[in-house]
């Protein structure tokens, strides 16, 4: 009976020691140690043993049991090590290597405008108001002081929603006044931007879509001094401090009196060159005292309170800003084009 159980646990130990898996070692286990294994197998023999015999066939019947045992949780053992092994060396992880470079974002020059804008006049008091691109005709002329049969009404200039030109897409941001004046009591310090329409030709100076900004202020004795002043910061902040504005007589319907207002060109100053086609001048905005008819149609009390108000193009002011020579290339979105801002 030693012998045997010598047997077994040579050829166990062997076997174990070349088992390659999880499952063959379980199987192992089975076959000598489990309850129909080698092993119990012959402890069922013990019986017909001498009672010399049995205590020491007994003993070494469990050091071999033992044996088998530990070799198997040590067999195991190397086997989850060589997983490991194999795990981290498939799955190489190179911290040295550089990262994906995720793009980062950035502002169209044309949103880099408007917001240095929106700040000067957020510092001297404006609020800021929106009002709708689909308007009605009331608010996009009517109470503008643009009566049926003003030029500007024109089915060639305007895009009409409605048969009975009713609805259009607002012109101009200067229905905003109005929608402002018809809820808020002066004192009214507002600045309003936004998209406008226009049936225009798309070239380097034109779209059908542009964008505006509009100001408005309303309060007790506002003159004609109090818009040049604003409109001084509003330039000197933009263009530096030593830029120069005039003021030349022009017609808007919902101001009187009305004007055009022109930056010395930055280039040149004032001398003539390319950039302002030999003027010494770049238009810049349209302005003018609000009309007592405007502010009247409004409730405003007109022997108590005036105003002015002034509407200036975004593209504009962000072509001369960047020096961009193609209005085209706001819209395009080209980022070759938006990534040098
Ligand atoms: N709305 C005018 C335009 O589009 C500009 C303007 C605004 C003029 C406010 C005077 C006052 O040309």
């Amino acid at each position: 009976m030693q012998k045997q159980l010598e047997e077994i646990r040579r050829g166990a130990l062997s076997a174990i020691s070349s088992a390659g898996s999880g499952v063959d070692l379980e199987a192992l286990r089975v076959k000598y140690l489990g309850k129909k294994g080698a092993l119990t197998a012959l402890l069922k023999q013990m019986g017909a043993l001498s009672p010399q015999e049995r205590p020491k066939m007994g003993q070494l019947a469990n050091q071999v049991r033992e044996d088998l045992s530990s070799a198997i949780a040590r067999q195991a053992e190397i086997l989850s090590q060589k997983a490991l092994d194999a795990r981290l060396a498939s799955e190489v992880l190179d911290v040295t290597i550089p990262g994906t470079k995720v793009p980062v974002g950035h502002k169209h020059p044309m949103s880099i405008v408007l917001e240095e804008v929106e700040d000067i006049f957020a510092g001297m008091g404006f609020q800021i108001a929106e009002g709708p691109e689909v308007e009605l005709s009331d608010y996009n002329f009517t109470k503008l002081n643009t009566p049926e049969g003003h030029p500007a009404r024109d089915w060639q200039d305007t895009f009409y929603l409605s048969e009975d030109s009713s609805v259009v897409l607002r012109t101009q941001t200067s229905p905003v006044q109005v929608r402002v004046m018809e809820r808020q009591k002066p004192p009214i310090r507002i600045i309003s931007h936004g998209r406008v329409y226009r049936k225009d030709e798309v070239d380097a100076t034109h779209s059908p879509m542009f964008h505006q900004i509009e100001g408005l202020v309303v309060d007790k004795g506002v003159t004609m001094a109090d818009l040049k002043g604003t409109l001084e910061v509003l330039v000197r902040r933009l263009y530096g401090k030593d830029a120069k504005i005039r003021f030349r007589p022009h017609h808007f319907p919902f101001t009187e009196p009305s004007c055009e207002v022109d930056v010395q060109c930055f280039e040149c100053q004032g001398e003539g060159c390319r950039v302002c086609k030999g003027e010494g001048w770049i238009e810049l905005l349209g302005a003018g005292m609000v009309h007592p008819k405007v502010l009247e149609g409004c409730g405003i009390d007109t022997e108590v309170y005036s105003g002015f108000a002034f509407g200036i193009g975004v593209e504009r002011l962000t072509m001369r800003r960047f020096s961009i020579s193609d209005l085209r290339l706001i819209f395009e979105n080209d980022v070759r084009f938006l990534t040098q801002f």
